[in-house]
């Protein structure tokens, strides 16, 4: 494997001599189908360290060719890429890393308009002059974008090939600029706290945590940020949960929200996690898909993000600050900032609980009230701004400008 690091400064691709292939692998063993995208810009911005680099490119989803003019005009429908309303698709490293020989690109993908993590593995990197080539192969999960047509027919998994070449336009670029040049037209235009990406992950029985989970994330989005809201899988069994009514209708008044994935969180900056109370403590599905996240535990992944949480229960000193603060006790393993709402707000002094939003929900016989949902669009509110004031401020030191990065990127 031939790879050469640039030299630090900005390099700017050049979209006619570089070229993006796919592979889709066809089910029932037929052919896969192959063809290629066009590149419309892109931009290497490399340090030294590389570790804290940026790439950022744009493809034309309208270009998507794979020789077969009935099947390409299937594929831009929006059926699949709606390349009508989203015709631009985007890549973004969040961090660049050296795992064992090889160096990867792990970042962003937003299509249709999804954006799904993805990990790129620079396969040949060489430097002629001020020319750069790079080769790189990653592969997307199309249902991560939402483009789940087709499914017994196409696979799920799209094989990418990039060929990149770039030129060198200015020289070291200081990690700052680095980080702040792919951003600034956003910054001039809106707020810091718009950066702030939040996935609100809960479980929810019988749809109490799932009310204050909307308030939650009803609050980040005020305050500008990016927000998925993510419920976590069910562990019960099909016959505990038709044993209670309100708990089947819940379900099933909730089956297209999206199941939280390891590679949500890791898309995340800030995560906030909603749970009802379970004898003191975060329910068991909250906590399993807590003990899913060991891999990313394990490369760091999990650290210098934000985190939250609220949480209900049936009576009113039930344990919810017991709760919470088990939750956090987690955090602390991460390697995260807790960022509780404290009594920030004139709110706050309503719900009285400083730990996270709580509600006491007299087992379904008290509905989620004005008071639950301030608070919890305040506690929204409140994550989105500090974390998107805390990416801006890190972006200049070592921690790199993800949340999540490694200490050492
Ligand atoms: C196994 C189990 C344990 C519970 N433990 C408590 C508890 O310790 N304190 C309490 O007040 N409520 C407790 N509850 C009640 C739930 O916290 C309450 O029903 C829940 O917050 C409602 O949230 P949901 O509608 O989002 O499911 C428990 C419920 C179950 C099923």
């Amino acid at each position: 494997m031939n790879i050469e690091i640039p030299a630090p400064g900005k390099w700017v691709v050049d979209p006619q001599r570089s070229s993006i292939n796919f592979t889709a692998r066809h089910l029932f063993g037929l052919a896969g189908v192959s063809g290629s995208f066009e590149l419309l810009s892109g931009e290497l911005v490399v340090t030294d360290p590389p570790t804290g680099s940026i790439v950022r490119a744009t493809a034309n989803a309208q270009s998507f060719s794979s020789g077969n003019p009935s099947r390409d005009a299937k594929v831009r429908s929006s059926s699949f890429l709606h390349v009508e309303e989203h015709p631009a698709i985007g890549f973004e490293s969040l961090v660049v890393e050296k795992r064992h020989d090889t160096w990867i690109l792990v970042g962003n993908i937003t299509a249709r308009p999804r954006t799904a993590p993805v990990e790129f593995a620079v396969s040949s990197a060489s430097v002629s002059g001020n020319t750069l080539v790079v080769r790189a192969t990653g592969t997307v999960d199309r249902y991560a974008h939402g483009i789940t047509a087709m499914k017994g027919m196409a696979g799920r998994h799209v094989e990418l090939e990039l060929s990149v070449h770039a030129e060198r336009v200015s020289g070291a670029v200081p990690r700052s600029a680095a980080v702040s040049h792919g951003n600034s037209h956003r910054k001039e235009e809106t707020s810091m706290t718009d950066l702030a990406k939040i996935a609100v992950v809960y479980y929810s029985s019988t749809g109490t945590v799932f009310e204050l989970a909307q308030s939650v994330v009803a609050g980040a989005k005020d305050a500008g940020a990016e927000v998925k809201l993510l419920k976590v899988a069910e562990l019960a069994s099909e016959e505990a949960i038709a044993s209670n009514q309100g708990w089947a209708d819940h379900v099933k008044a909730t089956q297209d929200v999206p199941v939280a994935t390891s590679d949500d969180i890791l898309w995340a900056d800030a995560v906030i996690f909603g749970s009802p109370t379970r004898f003191g403590n975060v329910a068991s599905q909250i906590k399993q898909f807590i003990d899913s996240l060991g891999g990313l535990w394990a490369r760091g992944l999990l650290a210098n993000k934000v985190y939250s949480g609220f949480t209900a229960t049936a009576t009113a000193h039930g344990g919810q600050e017991s709760t919470l603060l088990a939750l956090y006790n987690t955090v602390y393993h991460f390697g995260g900032f807790v960022v509780p709402p404290g009594y920030t707000d004139p709110v706050k002094f309503v719900d009285g609980n400083p730990y996270g939003t709580s509600h006491v929900n007299g087992n379904g016989t008290i509905p989620v009230d004005d008071t639950a949902r301030d608070a919890a669009m305040f506690q929204g509110k409140r994550v989105a701004t500090i974390t998107g004031a805390l990416k801006a401020g890190l972006a200049d030191g070592p921690l790199g400008s993800g949340l999540g990065a490694k200490l050492s990127a």
